[in-house]
């Protein structure tokens, strides 16, 4: 990792960690401050990446976190910030749960952004896993960019045309690929990768992958443009076409 790809690593994950406003984490964080107490609890955070969230959730709460990601880089930058911010209730780790199983039971599962970036095959097994380890009254929680949100091909700040995955694929790749460049990562490299390891999450593919681990739904919110004003915030219109103005789900589950 060069040492500009470290600092802007480090820049972004200290804002989505320091800023309760960060623009794509706004909505998640007052969500999960309404619903969720953490206080006291066990909070596993799957695929923390540089480790934002992790360390937001140890300083909110008096909680003890675990932070788990596959990617060795991102581990590294979130121990860097959790060093800086001198934040001794999280824990960061590289793991693979699958060639190192998840052994312990928690309150919490989050997985925040994280769903979509997993291929379908693996995340059932990842999701039998976490139903072995959630607590009886254990809750996972997971948020996503569903297919159809107009950012969902997560190179929006290049390509700045919503819905872009939707075009031919041959046009989409090629124009990714002109405007190329390297990631924090040491998997997800660069956009191509990062475009290509997407696996088109939706609500319904969701739903059979926790179905399979026998997860029950408690709770969904499906958050669009529109719910940023305040007379119709609570409107949750999930049909066609209003469903392509969904930017996030939020999705609660429990054994
Ligand atoms: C978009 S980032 C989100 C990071 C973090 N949750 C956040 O909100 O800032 C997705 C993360 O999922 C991680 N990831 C992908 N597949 C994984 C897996 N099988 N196990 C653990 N982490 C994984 C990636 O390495 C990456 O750090």
């Amino acid at each position: 990792m060069t040492d500009a790809l470290l600092l802007e690593g480090m820049t972004y994950a200290e804002g989505n960690f320091l800023n309760e406003n960060a623009p794509h984490l706004k909505v998640d964080k007052k969500l999960i401050k309404e619903r969720f107490d953490l206080t006291g609890k066990k909070v596993l955070d799957f695929g923390c990446g540089m480790g934002g969230m992790s360390l937001w959730y140890a300083n909110t709460w008096d909680c003890d976190v675990y932070g788990l990601d596959i990617d060795q880089h991102h581990i590294d930058i979130a121990n860097r910030l959790k060093d800086k911010h001198q934040t001794y209730n999280v824990q960061f780790e590289r793991r693979d749960v699958l060639e190192n199983p998840l052994d312990e039971q928690y309150d919490f599962i989050f997985m925040n952004d994280v769903a979509e970036h997993i291929p379908i095959q693996i995340l059932r097994q990842i999701f039998q896993q976490f139903a072995l380890s959630l607590k009886p009254d254990g809750v996972l929680f997971v948020t996503y960019p569903p297919w159809k949100s107009p950012y969902a091909s997560h190179v929006n700040h290049v390509i700045k045309l919503p819905w872009v995955q939707f075009l031919p694929q041959p046009i989409v790749r090629s124009w990714i690929k002109s405007k190329n460049h390297s990631l924090v990562g040491d998997l997800e490299s660069d956009l191509v990768s990062a475009y290509e390891g997407l696996n088109h999450l939706t609500h319904k593919k969701l739903m059979a992958v926790a179905n399979e681990a026998r997860l029950t739904l408690s709770y969904r919110k499906s958050h669009a443009f529109y719910n940023k004003w305040s007379s119709l915030k609570n409107l949750q219109l999930r049909f066609f076409p209003f469903d392509f103005l969904i930017t996030k789900e939020f999705a609660a589950f429990k054994m």
